[in-house]
This record gives C-alpha cells, sequence and structure tokens, in this order.
C-alpha cells in the first residue's frame, strides 16, 4: 500500500512526540535528588511521594543476617545493622565487608524511589567487630587520660575504619554516666562525673562526625563527608544510673536529679550534631525509658530541638514486657507514640511491618507521627550525602588497622595507664620506671599475653573472647615488655607461677610484672555484685609479690577490690581494658613516657559503699577520683 504524503507527516508527528515524551520523562526534574536544594525540601518532596509501607520500611532496621536483595525491595528497609560480632564471614576483610554492603545498597538503590539503606554497627572502641582493625582502649581508659583532643582523633580513626569496611554509621559513642561499677556496662562509660562525660562526649561526637559549622543550629545533624559517620549518643537516659548497677534495670531518681546527671552529655552531642540517638531498655521510676513521651519527644525533641532520629535498642520493642513479646501489637504502639522513629527489629520484619502499617491504618498511630518519622531519618541520610554517595569506597580498604591508628591507639593506651602506688613505705627509690637493662625479669598472671582480655567486651564477638586467637593484629603486654628491654634481658613468663618453685628462683628475678584482672564480658553478662578480682589474681598477686619485688598490672572494666593486696605490691596501676596496643603499657612502665592518667572513677574500698561517686556527703574511697601519680618521662635506668 502506497502511503500519502499527509499520512507519512502525521506517522512523524506520532514519531516525534513519542520520543518527546520519552525524552521529558527521562529529564523529569526530581527535586529530592536535586544536592543543590536544601535538606528540608528534599525530605518534604520524597516524603509526599512515598507509600506508607515505604514509610514503615524507612523505620525498620533489620539484622545483617536477614538482609538479603529480596527483603531490602520487599519490604523497602531503611536500614541494616551488624549485631555484636555478626560478621559477614569469619575474618572477613575490608573488602568482603564492602562487597556485602555494596549488594544490600544496590538492591535498595533498585527500590521505586532509589532510597539508600543506612548501615549501622557498635563501632564503640575502634571498629571492633573487624578482624585486624585497631582496638583502641573502652571509655572508661579514655576518661582517665583526660585528653578530649586524643578522644576527638579517636573518634576520626574510627570513623575512617568504619568507612573502610562500607559502614557510614556507628551505634556510638555511649554516653553513659556510670554510678555503679557493678554495672556490666561501666567501661562503656568516660566517667562517674557528669563534666567528664561531657567533654569526651562533645570530643568523641566531633571525631566520628566532623566539626559542625559556625552557627551550625542546634540538634540539626551534622556529618562531614563520606570519610566521617554519623554517630549515636546512648543510651537514653538514665543507663548508667541503675539500681545496685543491675543492667536494663531500674533509675530511681527525680526529675532533677537525671536531669542534672545523666541528661547533660546529651545536650553536648546535640550541639555537636549528633545525627541518632538511642533509647536504653532501663526504667526510668519504673517507666520503661522506651515508652518516656515525656522524656523522648518532650525532652529531647522538643526542649533539646533534637532533629536527628531516635532509634531503639535490640529488640526493646519486644522486651517493653516480661516475658517479652507479649503483648507486641500494643508495645510497637506505646514506642511510636514516646517517639521512636526507627525500630532494631531485628530479625522479625515481616510481624513488626504488619503491625506498624496495620495501626496507622487503623488510626491507632497517627500518619504525622509515622511522617515524623521518616522526615528525620531521611534528613540524616541527605545530611550524610547517602544519596549521592551511597556505596562503599573500595580506595578505603588501607584505613583499616593503619599504623596511624595503631600509633593513636598507643598513644591513648599511655595515657590511659593510672599509677595508683609506687614504692613501699620507707624504700629509698620508686619502683617505676622499671629498668630495661635487667638480667632477668618474671611476668605473671592471667592477663599479661592475653590479648582477648586486654581488649574485653565487643571486640570481634560482643562478650569478646579470651585468647590470642581473637584478631590478628595486636601486641600483648608481654611481648611489649619483650620488645621494650634490652636484647641480653632473659624475660621468664609463668602464667601460675608455683609457689615452692619460685621460691627457689625468686632471687633470680630483678622484679616481677604481675598482670590480673576480669575476663571479657559485656552488659548483662558483666553485671557483678562482688568486684573482686577473679581467681587465681588474688593468689598470683600474694605469691609473687611476696617474694619478689612487683608491679601488679589490673586490666579490667572497673576498679576492683584490691585493698586486703595493696600492702603486697610494690607499684599498681590501672590498665583498664587498653585494646590491641599493648606497647602503650610498656611504654610507660619503663619510663619512654611519664604516667599522667587520673582516675575516672572513684575506687571503693569495698563493695557495700557502692554506690558511691565524686561528691557524694559520705565519701570515704581507697583512691579518690581524680587520683593518679604522675611521673615525668625518666628515660632508661
Ligand atoms: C530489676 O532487677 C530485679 C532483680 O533482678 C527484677 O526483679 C526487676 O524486675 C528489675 N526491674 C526492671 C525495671 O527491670
Ligand atoms: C532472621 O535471621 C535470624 C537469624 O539468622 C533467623 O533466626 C530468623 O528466622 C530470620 N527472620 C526471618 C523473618 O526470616
Ligand atoms: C584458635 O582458633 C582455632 C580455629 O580458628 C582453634 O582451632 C584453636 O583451638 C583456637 N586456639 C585457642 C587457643 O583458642
Ligand atoms: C590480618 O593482618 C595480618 C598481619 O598483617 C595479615 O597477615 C592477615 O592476612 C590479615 N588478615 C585479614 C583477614 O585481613
Ligand atoms: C649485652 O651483653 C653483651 C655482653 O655482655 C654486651 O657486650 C652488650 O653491650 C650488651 N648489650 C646491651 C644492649 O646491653
Ligand atoms: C562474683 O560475681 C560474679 C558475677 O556474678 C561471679 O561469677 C563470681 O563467682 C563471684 N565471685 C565471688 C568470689 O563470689
Amino acid at each position: 500500500m502506497a502511503r500519502s504524503p499527509a499520512a507519512t507527516a502525521v506517522a512523524c508527528l506520532l514519531v516525534a512526540a513519542v520520543f518527546l515524551t520519552t525524552a521529558a520523562a527521562g529529564a523529569e526534574y526530581v527535586k529530592y535528588k536535586d544536592p543543590k536544594q536544601p535538606i528540608n525540601e528534599r525530605v518534604q518532596d520524597l516524603l509526599s511521594r512515598m507509600t506508607l509501607e515505604e514509610k514503615i520500611g524507612q523505620m525498620s532496621q533489620i539484622e545483617r543476617a536477614n538482609a538479603t536483595t529480596e527483603v531490602i525491595e520487599k519490604y523497602f528497609i531503611g536500614s541494616v545493622l551488624s549485631g555484636g560480632g555478626s560478621v559477614p564471614a569469619e575474618k572477613a576483610t575490608a573488602s568482603v565487608w564492602q562487597k556485602m554492603i555494596t549488594a544490600m545498597q544496590k538492591a535498595a538503590l533498585k527500590t521505586r524511589l532509589g532510597i539508600p539503606i543506612i548501615y549501622g554497627i557498635d563501632a564503640v572502641h575502634g571498629n571492633n567487630n573487624v578482624y585486624n582493625a585497631t582496638i583502641f582502649p573502652h571509655n572508661i581508659g579514655l576518661g582517665a587520660t583526660r585528653d578530649p583532643t586524643l578522644v576527638k582523633r579517636i573518634g576520626e580513626a574510627t570513623a575512617h575504619e568504619a568507612r573502610a569496611t562500607g559502614i557510614p554509621y556507628t551505634f556510638a559513642p555511649c554516653v553513659a554516666v556510670c554510678r555503679d561499677p557493678r554495672w556490666g556496662r561501666c567501661y562503656e562509660s568516660y566517667s562517674e562525673d557528669t563534666r567528664l562525660v561531657q567533654l569526651m562526649t562533645s570530643n568523641m561526637v566531633t571525631g566520628l562526625q566532623g566539626d559542625v559549622p559556625a552557627n551550625h543550629p542546634k540538634g540539626v545533624p551534622f556529618v562531614g563527608g563520606s570519610k566521617k559517620v554519623a554517630g549515636c549518643a546512648k543510651h537514653f537516659v538514665g543507663d548508667g544510673g541503675t539500681q545496685r548497677g543491675i543492667n536494663e534495670n531500674n533509675t530511681v531518681l527525680s526529675f532533677h536529679d537525671l536531669m542534672r546527671i545523666h541528661m547533660p552529655p546529651y545536650d553536648n552531642a546535640v550541639i555537636k550534631g549528633i545525627s541518632t540517638v538511642m533509647i536504653s531498655y532501663s526504667s526510668f521510676n519504673g517507666v520503661k525509658m522506651h515508652e518516656n513521651k515525656n522524656l523522648i519527644t518532650d525532652t529531647l525533641k522538643n526542649k533539646m530541638n533534637f532533629r536527628g532520629f531516635v532509634i531503639t535498642d535490640w529488640q526493646a520493642v519486644d522486651r517493653i514486657t516480661n516475658p517479652p513479646h507479649q503483648h507486641y501489637y500494643h508495645s510497637i504502639q506505646e514506642t511510636i507514640h514516646a517517639g521512636i522513629d526507627m525500630v532494631m527489629i531485628p530479625y522479625d520484619y515481616p510481624e513488626f511491618v504488619a503491625d506498624l502499617v496495620k495501626q496507622v491504618k487503623q488510626g491507632q498511630i497517627r500518619l504525622d507521627r509515622v511522617n515524623d518519622a521518616v522526615s528525620r531519618i531521611l534528613r540524616v541520610k541527605f545530611t550524610m550525602g547517602l544519596f549521592e554517595d551511597p556505596l562503599p569506597d573500595p580506595r578505603l580498604h588501607k584505613e583499616l588497622g593503619a599504623q596511624e591508628h595503631r600509633a593513636i591507639a598507643r598513644e591513648a593506651v599511655r595515657k590511659s595507664l593510672v599509677l595508683l602506688k609506687n614504692g613501699k613505705k620507707g624504700d629509698k627509690q620508686a619502683m617505676l620506671p622499671l629498668s630495661k637493662k635487667a638480667k632477668k625479669i618474671l611476668v605473671a598472671g592471667s592477663h599479661a599475653h592475653d590479648l582477648g582480655n586486654q581488649c574485653g567486651g565487643w571486640t570481634i564477638k560482643r562478650q569478646g573472647e579470651s585468647g590470642n586467637n581473637l584478631t590478628g593484629v595486636g601486641t600483648t603486654i608481654l611481648e611489649a615488655i619483650k620488645k621494650a628491654v634490652s636484647k641480653n634481658t632473659t624475660v621468664d613468663f609463668v602464667e601460675r607461677p608455683d609457689k615452692d618453685d619460685l621460691a627457689k628462683s625468686a632471687g633470680d628475678y630483678e622484679y616481677a610484672v604481675v598482670a590480673v584482672g576480669e575476663p571479657p564480658y559485656a552488659e548483662t553478662a558483666g553485671d557483678n555484685q562482688n568486684l573482686t578480682i577473679p581467681a587465681p589474681g588474688p593468689e598470683v598477686i600474694k605469691d609473687v609479690c611476696g617474694l619478689v619485688k612487683c608491679v601488679v598490672l589490673l586490666v579490667s572494666g572497673r576498679p576492683l577490690v584490691v585493698q586486703p593486696y595493696v600492702d603486697y605490691m610494690d607499684a599498681l596501676v590501672a590498665a583498664w581494658l587498653p585494646g590491641t596496643e599493648g606497647q602503650g603499657v610498656s611504654d610507660v612502665l619503663f619510663g619512654d613516657y611519664g604516667f599522667t592518667g587520673k582516675l575516672p572513677r572513684t575506687w571503693f574500698k569495698t563493695v557495700d559503699q557502692l554506690p558511691m561517686n565524686y561528691g557524694d556527703k559520705r565519701y570515704d574511697p581507697l583512691f579518690p577520683f581524680g587520683y593518679g601519680i604522675t611521673t615525668k618521662a625518666a628515660g632508661h635506668k
């Protein structure tokens, strides 16, 4: 059939019209994707395009093990986490971590609106779940340094090691003010003193997230670029004030005292642009914090102007009831009403999503509450640049365990050690620094050659683990001593010396270093009502120090009962949980650097004094808050 010229012209026009429509669709301007738009405009634009299911997906944080590409796409998952010790593979490299997160992110980007996930992890003393990462001293040791700029540098290094594995979000810092060392998380607290916690909080948040610009509006989240990470101030609020230090228990205080003792560090975090706040499992005067609208919404969000998002702790919605998960549907309602924005579900996402969708559809939870939650989550994601830069950067692999970070950790160790005793009464000479030129020395105790004990909980595994198998790089105290002393010095290591054998050889030793303390623990498993040095620590101290001039290193997450043994010791050093860089210990033992650490906590005499804190009316410590003998760098004796 021959076409008429008119028919051809019509066909051409049709083709042109189709082409034009397609071209227009391809270039359609999408406001939320435009980085030049103000963040609030981007948030509002994106929110206006979202279905209810997409919104609930943003509020859902699921465990890495569940986060297949199918699940992320089907549920529009907004966030994925590594629970403590949850890793893509044993001894996974930075590249394996990045590949895992890249696959998840690509699934999220494939969804209708292409909203990137935010991946979070407990990088609480370095990127501590990751094999070969630099493990920094736990927070109690950082409190002892009294060095805020060092803490900021640790934050920066931790951010780099997280980014090395493709992770842009850490559940840190813990800004708890631990008021009772019987609490299993006390080592995660910088101090019993609110002001010291405030100082360290400001600096850690700044290290992790970057410096907020001048005139940054209070409460608006801030993350300064693709080598920084979003932080999380936790656990809001009063986690460190529970009765008898029982984890997740009840904090009984007047509102005034809660605001005076436990709240101030949150204000510092908010001023420094903290991105997220995690709620505490604990209760305040009998009300679960996860249900506390007065503190979460009225105080944190409205009075303190926090504009980032509020996240639950792990399975905390389940744990509103005892036994857990009794009235889950109702618990979801209570927590969302209280002001929770993101729920760390982490496993049972189908039930959570179905329940929350239903409650919004039925009007039990208002849509504007959901919109507030999602706006906050999107605000953090836009602020971090996740929409522009969603994928891990392989150029950052080399940041994991980098030499510069290990040097910072070593500096932190030496500044964190607190010298509590240096020489017996009547001694002509102080015990420390030790001589590097001794002919023969003895090293003893369960913590002298044990990287796992040195690192404590939250190291590779949630509870940590004793032994030297935990991670690939690190220096034990024994190895550090061997590196420090003269080549001519014989170093004998006997973990548990036999008293009779030692009696025969004691004269050969110029001095002994005894390292004892606590095994690794985290959270509830670390609660302890007696705070004694675990056996055979006390016997090792008595046996060795009874026969050889000795310095005792106490490797522990908190002060322990030492009063009965102090007289045996020639010197005593609180080493806290120093992490992988044991040479920080030998640096000060041998006088290459002086001791400068100061107690971040009161050292009690007996547990029946507890709780006992700096400023209390009845204050009768063995060593007071702030105590610490300082020495000058002495060089070699
Ligand atoms: C506190 O601990 C006690 C003793 O274990 C327990 O009976 C109580 O239920 C706990 N309270 C809270 C609020 O968790
Ligand atoms: C999520 O993963 C956990 C641990 O692997 C598993 O027990 C659970 O069944 C998973 N949840 C779902 C909904 O598949
Ligand atoms: C170290 O780990 C290996 C396997 O990874 C295990 O076979 C070995 O028993 C462990 N050694 C110690 C001392 O725990
Ligand atoms: C850990 O570091 C050691 C020492 O550099 C190296 O031999 C090993 O391959 C590293 N392992 C991983 C999983 O990166
Ligand atoms: C080690 O001992 C040898 C022989 O007594 C001596 O020559 C050398 O200087 C000593 N080295 C050190 C580092 O003290
Ligand atoms: C002290 O308490 C811990 C933790 O509850 C326990 O494991 C240990 O056996 C107790 N020690 C003594 C000497 O009672």
